[in-house]
């Protein structure tokens, strides 16, 4: 079965409101004059830029999504920013597990799965990131820990909700690295993470959902790896900062 291919931009923490807004002004002028349909784009910009750039990219096509969410629906929680909150800025996608908050904010697959949870039953579809370190891959336990992020992260979800989950697979030894994973590797983890959602899910459930790759990708080396059937779009951060380079990016999915 073939999916529709999705590009992200994942901004991490840089852009202010003008440059957030100059950027989604400049893709959209580009999205429509090119007309392009064959792809999903979607913009992930630091809270603070979110309904700015919904209001430039509004009715264009091009998708609005945000980087973290919490998992409670409201309440004291000083500092963070709930599912209702994204939603009301126009998101529509949210990234959930990124190996950075994994690291650096104590994100473990128990709290990841309960943000999907949340983002779900909040009507925000999530790009829910997985992936193994350096030591991990050398260790050679690559395919246990993704089966283990795989079954923790997607823990009580059903059926009609996996549909709307997109999965980024991000090595981390590849993020902001310069050093992608070659398509081969890439290819050989989104086989074993589709061959794992089968087990999970009926078949056709399991077709459905896009399986994209995130690290080090580039104008170089994306057309190589999105000419890859397995490889169902990417998550782009660093590429992603400038427009000239997304939009060669976006070109490689041809
Ligand atoms: P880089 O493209 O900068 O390696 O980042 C990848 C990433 O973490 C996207 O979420």
């Amino acid at each position: 079965m073939s999916v529709k291919k999705f590009i992200a931009a994942n901004w991490k923490m840089n852009k202010g409101l003008v440059q957030s807004q100059q950027f989604a002004e400049e893709i959209r002028a580009y999205y429509e004059k090119h007309k392009i349909s064959h792809i999903d784009i979607v913009l992930c910009p630091p809270y603070t830029s979110l309904e700015a750039v919904h209001r430039k990219i509004n009715g264009s096509g091009i998708k609005l999504g945000a980087q973290n969410m919490h998992h409670e629906s409201m309440g004291a929680y000083t500092g963070e920013i709930c599912a209702s909150m994204l939603k009301s800025c126009g998101a529509e996608y949210v990234i959930i597990g990124h190996s950075e908050r994994r690291q650096y904010c104590n994100e473990t697959n128990a709290t990841i799965n309960k943000k999907v949870l949340k983002a779900l039953d909040e009507g925000l579809k999530p790009i829910l990131c997985i992936g193994e370190t350096l030591q991990e891959r050398e260790d050679k336990i690559t395919e246990g820990v993704i089966e283990e992020q795989l079954k923790s992260c997607l823990s009580h979800i059903s059926e009609e909700q996996m549909e709307s989950i997109v999965i980024a697979y991000e090595p981390v030894w590849a993020i902001g690295t310069g050093k992608n994973a070659t398509p081969h590797q890439v290819e050989s983890v989104h086989n074993f993470i589709r061959k794992k959602l089968k087990k999970m899910y009926p078949d056709d459930t399991a077709e459905k959902v896009r399986i994209i790759y995130g690290g080090s990708i580039n104008p170089e080396n994306a057309k190589e790896l999105f000419a890859l059937e397995t490889i169902n779009g990417g998550l782009i951060g660093g590429a992603s900062l400038e427009v000239q380079s997304f939009i060669e990016i976006i070109n490689s999915t041809h």
